[in-house]
């Protein structure tokens, strides 16, 4: 056992693949989730997956006391991966106590039980979402942080905050942040993936579920931007690949004993991909078409952006491997998996 992890929101789309590479890395899981937007039977599928089986907490971290058990019944925790957070753009806009609420309460009270049950390692999930539309591309560590288009993304900046300051204040406490640009895909053997509750807000969910035929239509939102097909521009990074970014966040956090204090890396590719450009590689990728219309803008797009992975790269070691044909087809087996195609 190399060290055992706490990953709040660990039955989640990319806690679940986070926790089955911990795990094949030799690590051992606890779990917290309040399954508000994942189920149970994720666990099941992990255990299959690994062989292993996480000790899985079902509660919502704003429980204090809750959280508290946790870490004393759990012993020594050599780290956390921050995950657990509500992420509908639009929901947050509707309620944003909800979000402010929950996102920053999570985190203060992670961080309470950390300082009091001398936790020192914090992995938290952040997001591309906090540059905004930048001046120049590709976007690095360096790129100014702009005033968040929503709520949820303002929740993503002010807790990104709140770990420097904290880290600032408490000696004993390092973070590392990971921005992640667009995750995509599933685990390869289809028994994880993405699960939208209703109708998906992102693009590939919905690319999948229209080729299932769960969809009549995907409306592409916009071909007049000043890009090259006219449609936005992503980096669409494969959620294994992001996966294996936070065992080697933890590695790292483990091994430095004196890392300053908060570091920060961009999870992508690199790539800068239209939305037509993963239409065709989704066709290429599985012989499936995929019924569109070019519909007008989404309130609240920006028109491109992508990574420079540099840092990632030469600091963590950390590199993509996955090509977007195979990690839309992984997407694909998984749709059609849990559709019974
Ligand atoms: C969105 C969030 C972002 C969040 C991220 C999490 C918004 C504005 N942004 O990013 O804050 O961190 O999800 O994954 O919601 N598209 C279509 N048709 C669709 C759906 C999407 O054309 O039905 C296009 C969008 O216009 C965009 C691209 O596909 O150009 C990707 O959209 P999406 O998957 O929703 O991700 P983001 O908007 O980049």
């Amino acid at each position: 056992m190399k060290g055992k992890i706490l990953v709040t929101g660990g039955t989640g789309y990319i806690g679940s693949h986070t926790v089955v590479e911990l795990q094949n890395a030799g690590f051992e899981v606890i779990i917290v989730d309040d399954l508000s937007n994942s189920t149970a039977a994720v666990v099941d599928q992990i255990e299959q997956i690994t062989g292993k089986r996480p000790d899985f907490h079902q509660f919502n971290m704003q429980n204090l006391e809750r959280l508290e058990g946790l870490f004393k019944g759990a012993g020594n925790i050599d780290a956390v991966i921050h995950f657990a957070a509500y992420k509908a753009v639009g929901e947050s806009v509707e309620k944003p106590l909800l979000y402010y609420r929950n996102n920053l309460l999570s985190l203060i009270n992670l961080f309470e039980c950390m300082e009091k049950f001398s936790v020192r390692n914090l992995v938290f999930s952040s997001s591309c979402t906090v540059y905004g539309q930048p001046d120049k591309l590709p976007v690095t560590e360096q790129t100014p942080r702009q005033t968040a288009e929503s709520p949820y993304g303002n929740t993503k900046i002010v807790c990104e905050d709140i770990i420097r300051d904290y880290t600032h204040a408490n000696a004993n406490i390092q973070a590392i942040a990971l921005r992640y640009f667009n995750p995509i895909g599933a685990h390869p053997s289809a028994l994880i993936g993405e699960l939208p509750n209703g109708v998906p807000n992102n693009l590939v969910p919905f690319v999948t579920q229209t080729a299932a035929g769960v969809r009549a239509q995907l409306s592409v939102f916009g071909n007049d931007y000043n890009t090259p097909d006219g449609s936005c521009i992503r980096d669409y990074i494969n959620v294994v690949d992001l996966a294996k970014a936070h065992v080697i966040a933890i590695e790292r956090l483990l091994d430095h004993k004196n890392l300053s204090a908060f570091e920060y890396f961009n999870v992508g590719t690199g790539a800068g991909v239209s939305v037509l450009g993963l239409l065709s590689a989704f066709e290429q990728a599985t012989g499936q078409k995929v019924n569109f219309k070019i519909v007008g803008r989404r309130a609240g797009d920006i028109e491109k952006i992508y990574a420079d992975t540099a840092k990632a790269n030469e600091v963590l070691g950390w590199h993509s491997e996955a090509t977007l044909e195979e990690t839309l087809l992984s997407a694909w087996n998984w749709e059609k998996r849990i559709r019974k195609m």
